[in-house]
């Protein structure tokens, strides 16, 4: 579907997009095929986005802009791209769990399924207690959710700040703490955890969950242990000492 910029220019204004230079013009262009607008105004209709805002991240897979819900509350909106997202890896990741039993192999079928799965796994993790962005509503391939930040700036990543000795090791225990509750109690491994999926805003707030799998998956275990290397890694090079990955394995677990 080819849209042309005078006619992205209207459907931006239709759809109360404030920020219009041509850089976010470009990057919400690459996401405004025919069925993300239909859905955009649906939840607009709805009242669930009252208005849209400047991009703040391009990923693989999915697009997130930051905009304005219900009560004019800041949310992000997480869009996947339908087009040209890059949804190769994502069977991995719902192959195995009974909640996804009935796989659509379309590729817009599969994406929604995603969108509707990141929704999912948020909910469970957030209803735990583990602080994530709490997730409000999901249509088709676009999730809203709770904005980590403030004032339209988007927390930063916890890679991307200089955190004190006192703050790395506190938030090094709160990771390993959300872990063993996602483990334990939401009964799901995040599957993608590092440095670039946890932001800091207060604390740590883990990010990104689309892939995470229940703790039966049949790879669990192995996904828990690929997050464990990526967070004891990124903590020992930040200077702190972090345990035994075996042992942070017991303890998240539960053995
Ligand atoms: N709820 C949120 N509030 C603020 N910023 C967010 C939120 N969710 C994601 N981001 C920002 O967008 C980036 C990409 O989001 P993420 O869910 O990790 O998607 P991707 O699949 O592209 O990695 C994050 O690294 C973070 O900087
Ligand atoms: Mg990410």
């Amino acid at each position: 579907m080819n849209i042309n910029f005078r006619e992205i220019d209207k459907r931006l204004t239709e759809l109360k997009i404030k920020d219009k230079d041509l850089e976010s013009r470009k990057i919400w262009e690459s996401v405004l095929d025919e069925r993300t607008i239909v859905t955009l105004f649906k939840l607009l209709k709805r009242g669930l986005i009252s208005s849209v805002g400047g991009p703040i991240s391009t990923g693989k897979e999915a697009n997130l802009f930051h905009g304005y819900g219900e009560d004019d509350k800041e949310i992000a909106i997480k869009i996947y791209r339908i087009e040209t997202g890059d949804f190769r890896d994502m069977y991995k990741y719902i192959i195995g769990d009974p909640r996804f039993e009935k796989v659509k192999k379309s590729r817009d079928g599969l994406i929604y399924l995603w969108t509707k799965k990141e929704h999912k796994n948020l909910k469970r993790a957030f209803e735990n207690g583990v602080r994530v962005p709490k997730p409000i509503a999901f249509m088709n391939n676009i999730l809203l959710m709770e904005f980590i930040g403030n004032n339209e700036k988007p927390a930063p990543k916890i890679k991307d700040i200089e955190l004190s000795e006192t703050e790395l090791e506190k938030s090094f225990r709160k990771i390993i703490d959300y872990m063993r509750t996602l483990y334990q109690d939401a009964k799901l491994v995040h599957a993608d955890l590092s440095e670039y999926n946890i932001l800091y805003y207060k604390g740590p707030v883990l990010i990104d969950m689309g892939q995470s799998v229940l703790n039966s998956h049949f790879n669990a275990i192995k996904f828990l242990r690929r997050d464990i290397k990526n967070i004891t890694r990124f903590f020992n090079d930040s200077g702190l000492k972090s345990p035994d990955e075996e042992e942070l394995l017991k303890i998240i677990i539960g053995e």
